[in-house]
């Protein structure tokens, strides 16, 4: 039976896995795969699987080589509670002003947990009362990528652009000044993130913009306050990471993760390119490239992956799951995929024992409607859900 895709979903975000979280949970409740010991989403992207994992009861980590999946992560998976912005709050300039900002109505929260409020106890909600209301001003992100900016982009309409770049420089600014900690930092641009898209003027990704404003990115932008996942373990450390798969890897003993989730891009669609803008609002590095072309993209074969190389994906992918050496491998991916399900199921047969495979029907990811050029095959298309005991494990002869 085919379900819709994208269930209470956040970011349009290519490969998301946020309408496949309950099959997840279902096969690994079914497998009877413990709740227990470390897990780590190795290609975390929304950390929408990294949320289940915490929630299921797992000390998580999360991993994706684009900083704005590492800052999503950290707000998330990290933190255990909302931010407290001690410092700031009980600086004698900014605390005060910053409390005259509250009160002005509720801010949004989200997670996988659903969409809420933020409880006007949460110390956090008047610094994002504070950012929301100021003044929108010009800077370099504006005049590179903003309507009325001096390239002509339209990635946001005006208002929203101006005020994208007084927001990102406050924050900026505040983490220089040592008045937000690098982890609240990091909380603040995931909530920014979140916000910005949702007022995009782009058809989905950002590999283009509109040639008008849409409806929907004229609409101001509210910043959303990302609801940490609570921790069933608060002395444990969660943690999230910003490097390549394989590499990260390399650094567990055997045994020391209980659960590797690999979700590897599937296709030729690069992250780097269809998500440039989101990296360049959490970076916030704008003085160290020129944008290059009509789009604005960020240094050419910046994070150039090889799952999304035909001539290169197999390989990349033998030698990740030569080196996962967890109890349990929990690996997706999609029937129309660069690797043919024939050769990615051998795979997982040469380096898995006990391998279970599930298939879920679920509606196609569209970046934008059919066109000329674009005609989609079929309306629906076949996730693959593979549960393995990776041969490496300590125990296994
Ligand atoms: C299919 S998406 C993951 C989606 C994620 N499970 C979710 O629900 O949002 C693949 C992710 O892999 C990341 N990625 C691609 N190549 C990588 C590499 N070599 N190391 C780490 N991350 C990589 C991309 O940035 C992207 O976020």
């Amino acid at each position: 039976m085919p379900r819709p895709a994208m269930l209470n979903a956040t970011m349009n975000y290519i490969g998301s896995k946020h309408s496949l979280l309950d099959d997840i949970a279902a096969l690994l409740d079914e497998q009877q795969v413990p709740a227990e010991g470390r897990a780590l989403d190795l290609f975390a992207g929304t950390a929408a699987v990294a949320q289940l994992l915490k929630r299921r009861g797992h000390v998580t980590y999360a991993n994706d080589w684009q900083y704005y999946s590492y800052v999503t992560g950290v707000a998330f998976i990290e933190f255990n509670s909302f931010p407290k912005f001690e410092t700031l709050l009980t600086d004698g300039l900014w605390g005060g002003e910053i409390r005259a900002a509250a009160g002005a109505g509720p801010i949004r929260s989200y997670s996988i947990e659903g969409r809420g409020s933020l409880p006007a106890v949460q110390p956090c909600g008047p610094v994002l009362h504070y950012l929301n209301r100021l003044p929108g001003r010009r800077g370099t992100f504006y005049a590179s990528y903003c309507q009325g900016g001096e390239a002509g982009r339209m990635y946001f309409a005006r208002e929203n652009g101006l005020r994208i770049q007084a927001i990102r420089d406050q924050v900026e600014d505040w983490g220089s000044a040592e008045l937000i900690s690098p982890r609240e930092k990091a909380w603040l641009v995931a909530c920014l993130l979140e916000s910005a898209d949702r007022v995009a003027n782009t058809a989905s990704v950002y590999g283009a913009y509109l040639k008008h404003v849409k409806k929907a990115a004229q609409k101001p932008l509210a910043l959303v306050a990302l609801k940490p996942i609570p921790s069933a373990h608060p002395a444990e450390r969660h943690r999230v990471f910003c490097q390549d798969g394989l590499e990260l890897l390399g650094q567990f003993d055997p045994g020391e993760l209980h659960l590797v989730y690999v979700d590897p891009p599937y296709n030729h669609r690069q992250y780097a390119s269809n998500y440039h803008l989101l990296e360049t609002i959490a970076r916030w590095d704008l003085g160290q490239f020129e944008p290059r072309g009509v789009t604005g993209l960020r240094k050419a074969r910046e994070l150039c992956s090889n799952y999304c190389l035909g001539s290169a994906v197999e390989s990349e992918m033998r030698r990740l799951l030569q080196r996962v050496n967890s109890h349990y491998l929990l690996l997706s991916y999609n029937n129309e995929g660069l690797l043919p399900p024939e050769t990615l199921l051998a795979l997982l047969e040469e380096f898995c024992t006990e391998v279970r495979v599930a298939q879920i029907h679920y509606r196609r990811f569209r970046a934008d409607t059919d066109h000329a050029k674009r005609n989609y095959k079929a309306d629906h298309t076949r996730e693959f859900l593979v549960l393995g005991r990776p041969k490496t494990r300590p125990g296994c002869v």
